[in-house]
């Protein structure tokens, strides 16, 4: 066990990335890299990080922010709920802690949008405490060096990950270990084609002695994937498009949107489509998220009367850039921005 966090922590020395949550022990700051690298990668993750600290330097800052200018600032980034729930935790933390941020794995895990393994990182980076860190990279390391066939995604793994884990933390210095072994899997033990030929814990990789690197990790993959069927309607009128707020809740609540209709299976869809009356319909637009497929057409309707409905309302080209809309819809905009908003 010594063994494996020396060498962990002495290759982490030598080839860890400079990263600039790293060089913090602010709370807030870690927090919010944290969340941005939920399911974001570093590369992509880094500038909303620059951009999110010198917008809001402080828990302060960020709560007394409007929530649409939060959602804006986090665009491109999609999984928008992590910013409401940062937005929302920041007031919270004023109104309820003093704006002090919790300074235990107990307190902080109590928070939403915190679940342990952000709890452990939080709370080893800024706090010193030990407590492990469980994120993708740690199964997959553990995974590997003790050659372990456990399904990753089960109660089961989690548990006996989790405590493997706990017993190799070096709890002298609960922060650097955790940095390392995540720095490990992320540009060492990486998913495919892991550095198995010039790797500093080979000594003791069970994986690579039986040759079942490739196998490691093991999944269940029972993930429940749902498919939606979206038509999203441009109506058009003068270079301007109608845009709907989204009042209920789910993934884009408080978003907009342009007006959206749900089908309930992919026939429906094509039924509904093969009569409506439009200029141009897209071909399919498949938008995958962690637990949804999203089977998304667009329509167009030129010439439209003014929509009666108050969610509704008129945007020009310059304009649907202050608004929120879901990633698929944003996409859709940056590549298609020319057909939306043409008007002759
Ligand atoms: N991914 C998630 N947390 C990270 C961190 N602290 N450093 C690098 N990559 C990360
Ligand atoms: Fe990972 Fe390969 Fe090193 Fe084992 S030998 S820890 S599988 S990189």
């Amino acid at each position: 066990m010594k063994q494996f966090q020396t060498s962990l922590v002495r290759w982490y020395e030598e080839k860890k990335r400079k990263l600039p949550w790293r060089e913090t022990k602010d709370p807030y700051l870690i927090w919010l890299s944290e969340i941005i690298l939920q399911q974001t990668r570093v590369d992509q993750g880094l500038n909303y990080y620059l951009k999110f600290k010198a917008t809001f330097p402080s828990i302060q800052d960020l709560a007394k922010a409007d929530e649409m200018e939060v959602l804006n600032l986090w665009k491109g980034l999609g999984y928008y709920s992590r910013a409401r729930n940062l937005h929302a935790t920041a007031k919270l933390i004023m109104d309820n802690y003093h704006g002090q941020f919790p300074s235990s794995y107990e307190e902080i895990i109590k928070l939403k949008g915190i679940g342990s393994y952000t709890a452990a990182a939080i709370s080893s980076f800024a706090y010193g405490e030990a407590k492990a860190v469980l994120d993708g990279n740690v199964f997959r390391v553990l995974s590997r060096i003790f050659n372990l066939n456990t399904p990753i995604d089960s109660a089961l793994g989690k548990k006996e990950f989790q405590e493997l884990a706990n017993e190799l933390l070096d709890i002298e210095n609960p922060a650097q270990h955790n940095q390392a072994i995540m720095e490990f899997g992320a540009i060492q033990c990486v998913p495919l084609n892991p550095k198995c030929h010039q790797c500093p814990l080979d000594f003791m990789c069970e994986a690579k002695a039986k040759n079942s690197v490739k196998q490691l990790p093991v999944k269940m993959g029972k993930t429940k994937i749902t498919n939606k069927y979206f038509v999203f309607q441009i109506f058009k009128n003068e270079g301007k498009v109608l845009l709907e707020r989204r009042t209920n809740s789910g993934i884009w609540k408080n978003m907009f949107q342009f007006p959206l209709i749900e089908f309930k299976d992919a026939n429906e869809k094509r039924a509904f489509i093969k009569n409506y009356k439009y200029e141009y319909v897209s071909s399919e637009v498949k938008h995958v998220l962690s637990h949804q497929h999203l089977y998304c057409h667009f329509i167009f309707i030129e010439g439209f009367k003014k929509s009666n409905f108050t969610q509704q309302f008129w945007v020009s080209k310059e304009e649907i850039s202050n608004y929120p809309v879901p990633r698929v819809i944003e996409k859709y905009i940056e590549e298609n921005s020319e057909l939306i908003f043409n008007h002759h």
